[in-house]
């Protein structure tokens, strides 16, 4: 078997990619490895959300170029580098011109292709093959490798693009228009993953909840559907979701959170700014009461549903009391955890070429008073759990002895110690004893 080494950046679809791209691997002789070092093939999957992500792929390919340097002259072997992803995507020929080694250069929509340009690259001549298309025919059409071993835990990715052209983001140029997988190849690839051990399955999507796509039937399936179906079978004991949008959180996907016992007590719903103003210059359609309003009629179906958010701080033209709307919102909201980011010019952006930027000190100061109520939320809602008894997914083992690590409902991650062997992907009872920012420790319950 040669060696294959992916690193993955950004968000959890490039990690879902990764898998498909390992999976697809395979029967090429590829087998993953963890360390790139005597790597025959190092795929980096790349993000281009924020300048910070691509400043690392290009240090990371600086790092890469002296290992494999170092490869050849000590064994004369070529290792192939590919850089995937979103900023391949985005900046695929300049990857080119200013890493004219790195062999291939494959984007989101196209990696279904590697097989073909692995096979291009010749080890003495220099290459540069490069597939930065959306392909008529999508990649989920390609893909239909055997699945890899997976954790009890798994992705599947069932929603790609977006057509919302929110002005900061670059999702819609580097992973193309609003895509829907089709049913049935969701459906299929959820049994081989269950028929792997995976009892957790969490859909994937930049839009997850615009999900839909027609039956046999002609009716017309959404996110709610579709989770319905999904807990029908019967290995699959944990159903979660993400990202979603405002204006996508449609009757049926409610119902499901009281409905549904599989589907996992937990929204991650961005809303980005709590200010309408801010809203409305990101384009983002929907305004802070309509927000509220879904969030609402989520609790009055699921009281217990736990909130995540994200925002975007410092965004052009933000003045203090926009700011201070968010904080407002935040306080309104009581979220579990959510994320915050200061806003990051993205070339070809409607938002980049605003001349309303806010000074880098200014959003500094801003998310630092935003995160630091984003965390004492988060904590709060951590200590909530304190004495109670919940049900998680043990998905590994910790770094302590006899520690492993267990996933809540409420996606708390949940340490406790047992000298049980064997338990990983078993579901089990955990008395919460002790709450941290990040995490939970526990006993277990024997019943
Ligand atoms: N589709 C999701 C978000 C996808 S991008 C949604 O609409 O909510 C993930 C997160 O990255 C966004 O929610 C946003 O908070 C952040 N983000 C996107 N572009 C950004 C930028 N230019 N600067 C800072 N954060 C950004
Ligand atoms: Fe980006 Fe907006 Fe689409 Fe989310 S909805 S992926 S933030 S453009
Ligand atoms: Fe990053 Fe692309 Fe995901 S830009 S956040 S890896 S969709």
């Amino acid at each position: 078997m040669k060696k294959l080494f992916i690193k993955t950046h950004g968000c959890q679809m490039n990690f879902y990619d990764s898998e498909k791209m390992a999976d697809l691997l395979k029967p090429h002789g590829y087998q993953v490895d963890d360390s790139p070092e005597d790597a025959d093939l190092i795929v980096i999957n790349t993000c281009h959300i924020r300048e910070k992500a691509v400043e690392k792929t290009y240090s990371e390919l600086g790092r890469i170029r002296d290992q494999v340097n170092l490869r050849r002259e000590k064994t004369g072997k070529k290792s192939i580098v590919a850089v995937a992803g979103c900023v391949a995507q985005a900046q695929g020929k300049e990857i080119m011109k200013r890493s004219p080694w790195v062999d291939i250069v494959v984007g989101p929509q196209s990696y279904q292709n590697l097989p073909e340009l692995i096979a291009k690259v010749d080890p003495l001549t220099k290459n540069n093959h490069i597939n930065i298309e959306f392909p008529t025919i999508p990649k989920f059409d390609h893909l239909k490798s055997l699945v890899n071993k997976r954790g009890p835990s798994a992705f599947l990715t069932i929603q790609e693009g977006c057509d919302k052209f929110c002005s900061f983001c670059v999702v819609p140029y580097t992973r193309g228009a609003e895509y829907s997988r089709p049913i049935k190849s969701i459906l299929d690839e959820a049994n081989e993953l269950i028929d792997k051990g995976v009892k957790e399955i969490t859909l994937l999507g930049q839009n997850v909840n615009a999900w839909n796509a027609e039956w046999k039937d002609n009716k017309v399936w959404g996110l709610g559907r579709l989770i319905t179906e999904l807990a029908k079978i019967k290995e699959l004991e944990f159903i979660r979701y993400t990202t979603s949008h405002p204006l996508d959180m449609d009757l049926e996907l409610i119902e499901a959170h009281r409905d549904v016992s599989k589907l996992m007590p937990y929204l991650h719903l961005p809303i980005q700014s709590g200010s309408d103003g801010i809203l409305r210059s990101m384009n983002r359609k929907h305004n802070v009461k309509e927000y509220i309003n879904v969030i609402e009629k989520v609790r009055n179906y699921n009281p217990k549903i736990a909130i995540s958010g994200d925002f975007i701080i410092g965004f052009p033209g933000e003045t203090d009391k926009d700011n201070q709307a968010t904080i407002d919102l935040i306080k309104e909201i009581q979220y579990s955890q959510a994320y915050s980011f200061k806003y990051s010019i993205r070339p070809g952006t409607p938002a980049a070429i605003s001349l309303n930027q806010v000074n880098e000190s200014v959003k500094n100061s801003r998310l630092q008073e935003v995160q630091s109520i984003l965390r004492d939320q988060q904590l709060e809602f951590n200590k909530n759990s304190i004495n109670s008894s919940l049900k998680i997914l043990v998905l590994r083992n910790g770094k302590k002895p006899n520690q492993y690590l267990g996933r809540s409902q409420y996606n708390q991650s949940v340490y406790f110690s047992s000298e049980e062997k064997n338990i990983i992907g078993s579901t089990i009872n955990i008395n919460v004893t002790e709450a941290f920012q990040n995490s939970l420790t526990g006993n277990i319950v024997h019943i």
